[in-house]
C-alpha cells in the first residue's frame, strides 16, 4: 500500500469524520438552502408538496451519484420538509436481516429512513426490505426446523430514501421498489462558488467572491471538498496574511497544499504519468494499474478516476484506461505515439 492516506487527502470526495454528523453548521436544513441540482430539488418539491396535500407519505427514493454532493443531507432535507423523523443507517451496517426488523419495527408513521450505500446490503436483508418497501409489512420467523413459527408484522408506513455512488450495483427488484429516482451530478464552478461564500458567512470567515471562485474551481465539482479547502485556505489567510480569503490568498494556499488549478493533487498526477510512462498511454488494466501505483483498485475506481474522466483527462476503454491528449497536456507530457496509433485503429 502507499503511505499516503487516500480517504483523508483534501481533494477526497469521500467523508472524513465529522463532516457528516448531524450538527455540522454548514449543512443546509431546507431545501430553499440547498444550492445546486436544480432538477432533482425542483421535482423533490413538488412530490414532496403532492404528498403533504394528500396526507400520505412520500414514496421510497433513491439517490445516486458520486460520493459527496449532499445525499445524506439531501435526505435529511427531505424529512425536514416532511416534518418527520430521520433515521439513518447504511447497507454494511446491518449485517442480519434481524438488525433490520428491529430499525423497521421501532419506525414511526411517515419517518424517513435513510439507508446510504445502499448496493452494499446483503442477499439476506435485501429480501426482508423487499416487503418492507411494497407492503410495509415482514415475516419474522422464530424458531428452527419443526419449532419454527413465522409471524406477519405490520410496519409504519416508512419513505426509504437510499443512496448509492454505484446505481448499476443494485438488484433489479429492488431498483424496482423505488418510486423516485435522483442522479445528482457534480455542481459547477460557479455553484460551488455559492456554497463556499454560504459557508464563509456561517464561519464567519472573509472572503473575496474571486477567492470564493478559485476554491471552487479547484473542488471537483464537490461540495465536501470546496468546504473542507475553505477551512484550509482560511488557515494559511490567517497566519500568513490579514485573515481574508482573497484570489491571492487563496492561490497561495492551494499551491503550497499541491492542489494545482483544476483540483488534482500529486496522487491524480502520479496516476496521469505513470500511464503515459510505463504504459505508452494505455490502455491499461485497472487492477495492473492499482498495482503499479500502489493503490487499491476500489480507489482509482471511485475516489480517483471519476473527476480524471469528468474533465476529459482520462477515458474507460473495454481494454483498460487511456490518457488523454488534454491529460497529457496538463502534467507537461508528450502524448505516447503508440497510443495514437492505437487510437486510429479503435
Ligand atoms: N453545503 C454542502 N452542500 C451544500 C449545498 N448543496 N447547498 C448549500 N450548502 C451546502
Amino acid at each position: 500500500m502507499n503511505d499516503y492516506d487516500y480517504e483523508n487527502r483534501i481533494v477526497s470526495p469521500t467523508e472524513i469524520m465529522g463532516e457528516n454528523s448531524d450538527d455540522n453548521p454548514l449543512r443546509p436544513q431546507r431545501l430553499d438552502d440547498y444550492i445546486g441540482q436544480d432538477k432533482a430539488k425542483q421535482n423533490l418539491a413538488v412530490f414532496i408538496e403532492a404528498a403533504r396535500q394528500r396526507g400520505e407519505t412520500l414514496d421510497h427514493v433513491l439517490l445516486y451519484g458520486p460520493p459527496g454532493l449532499g445525499k445524506t443531507t439531501l435526505s435529511k432535507i427531505i424529512a425536514n420538509e416532511l416534518g418527520v423523523n430521520f433515521r439513518i443507517t447504511s447497507g454494511p451496517a446491518i449485517e442480519k436481516p434481524g438488525d433490520l426488523a428491529a430499525i423497521l419495527t421501532n419506525l414511526n408513521d411517515g419517518d424517513v429512513l435513510f439507508i446510504d450505500e445502499i448496493h452494499r446490503i446483503n442477499r439476506a436483508v435485501e429480501e426482508i426490505l423487499y416487503p418492507a418497501m411494497e407492503d410495509f409489512a415482514i415475516d419474522v420467523i422464530t424458531g428452527k426446523g419443526q419449532m419454527a413459527v413465522s409471524y406477519h408484522v405490520p410496519l409504519p408506513h416508512f419513505t426509504l430514501v437510499g443512496a448509492t455512488t454505484r446505481a448499476g450495483q443494485l438488484t433489479a427488484p429492488l431498483r424496482d421498489r423505488f418510486g423516485v429516482t435522483l442522479r445528482l451530478e457534480l455542481y459547477t464552478p460557479e455553484e460551488l462558488a455559492m456554497i463556499v461564500n454560504r459557508s464563509a458567512s456561517i464561519l464567519g470567515i472573509p472572503i473575496e467572491p474571486d477567492g470564493a471562485l478559485e476554491i471552487a474551481s479547484r473542488s471537483r465539482g464537490t461540495p465536501r471538498i470546496a468546504n473542507r479547502m475553505l477551512k484550509r485556505v482560511r488557515d494559511f489567510a490567517q497566519v500568513m496574511s490579514d485573515g481574508v480569503i482573497t484570489l491571492s490568498t487563496a492561490r497561495t494556499a492551494l499551491e503550497r497544499l499541491e492542489i494545482d488549478e483544476l483540483g488534482l493533487d500529486s496522487n491524480d498526477r502520479r496516476m496521469l504519468t505513470a500511464i503515459v510512462k510505463f504504459y505508452k498511454g494505455g490502455p491499461v488494466g485497472l487492477e495492473t494499474l492499482a498495482a503499479a501505483i500502489g493503490e487499491e483498485a476500489v480507489t482509482i475506481e471511485d475516489v480517483i478516476e471519476p473527476y480524471l474522466m469528468q474533465i476529459g483527462f482520462l477515458n474507460r476503454t473495454p481494454r483498460g484506461r487511456c490518457i488523454t491528449r488534454a491529460g497529457c497536456l496538463h502534467i507537461g507530457l508528450d502524448m505516447p505515439d503508440i497510443q495514437q496509433t492505437q487510437l486510429k485503429f479503435d
